[in-house]
């Protein structure tokens, strides 16, 4: 089979070099990606109170959009965060990954539990012309709704819509929207259960 050269001097975009590849794709936001890379890792271990001000103070610039203060956790990683829009009070914890080269939106109140990772894209694998890695990704937006929460280790994968209030289990690999106030889990997730409404709720007690 004729593999094309991975590192070949022609800018035909089948044969061009990684390096080439990257400066062509990211040509607009090579700058923020830089940028992002260098200050995500000044500030991502930083203890608390100062680590989350600082953090905070830099998504805020980052962000497409943040509705308030947000608490992003020690060692969360961000990147293409010039897709990532979030609501007031979000929350992330650590070890989450978001990617929001295709696009992720969140609304308000929305907790993301530890190692939990969010794609908005895809590598384009339905050819067998070129190693997946050297084709262009396929974008596909991630959107969350208000009020969600997303346990540890689970996985939304690229193109998903997650209604209002709903809980996303531990160790759940989303594939397929879902629903407001759905309860999903399991691989890939299926509903589990709904939240009643009219159940009260308990109330955080401080002191
Ligand atoms: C989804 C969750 C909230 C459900 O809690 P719950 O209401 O107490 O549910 P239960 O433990 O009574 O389980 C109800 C059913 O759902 C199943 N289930 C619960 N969590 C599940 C999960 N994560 N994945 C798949 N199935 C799950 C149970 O096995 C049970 O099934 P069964 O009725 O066939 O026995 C909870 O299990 C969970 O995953 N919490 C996330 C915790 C977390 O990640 N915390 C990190 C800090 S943010």
């Amino acid at each position: 089979m004729d593999r094309p050269v991975l590192f070949g001097r022609k800018t035909d975009d089948h044969r061009m070099s990684y390096l080439q590849r990257f400066i062509k794709k990211y040509n607009r936001s090579i700058l923020h990606i830089l940028l992002e890379d260098w200050l995500g890792w000044l500030t991502r271990s930083l203890p608390a109170p100062l680590g989350f001000i600082l953090r905070w103070m830099v998504y805020r610039a980052l962000f497409k959009q943040m509705g308030s203060f947000c608490w992003i956790y020690p060692n969360v990683y961000l990147t293409h965060t010039y897709g990532i829009e979030v609501g007031k009070t979000f929350g992330i914890n650590s070890g989450a990954v978001m990617d929001g080269r295709g696009g992720i939106k969140i609304g308000d109140d929305v907790m993301i539990g530890p190692n939990v990772v969010i794609a908005s894209s895809n590598h384009d694998y339905q050819q067998h012309a070129l190693p997946m890695a050297r084709v262009d990704h396929v974008m596909a937006p991630v959107q969350i709704g208000n009020d969600v929460w997303i346990g540890a280790n689970a996985v939304i994968t690229p193109g998903v819509t997650i209604g209002d209030g709903v809980v996303v289990g531990a160790g759940a690999v989303v594939t397929k929207d879902v629903d407001a106030y759905c309860i999903v889990g399991g691989v890939p997730a299926k509903v589990i259960g709904h939240r009643q409404a009219g159940v009260q709720p308990s109330v955080m007690e401080m002191g």
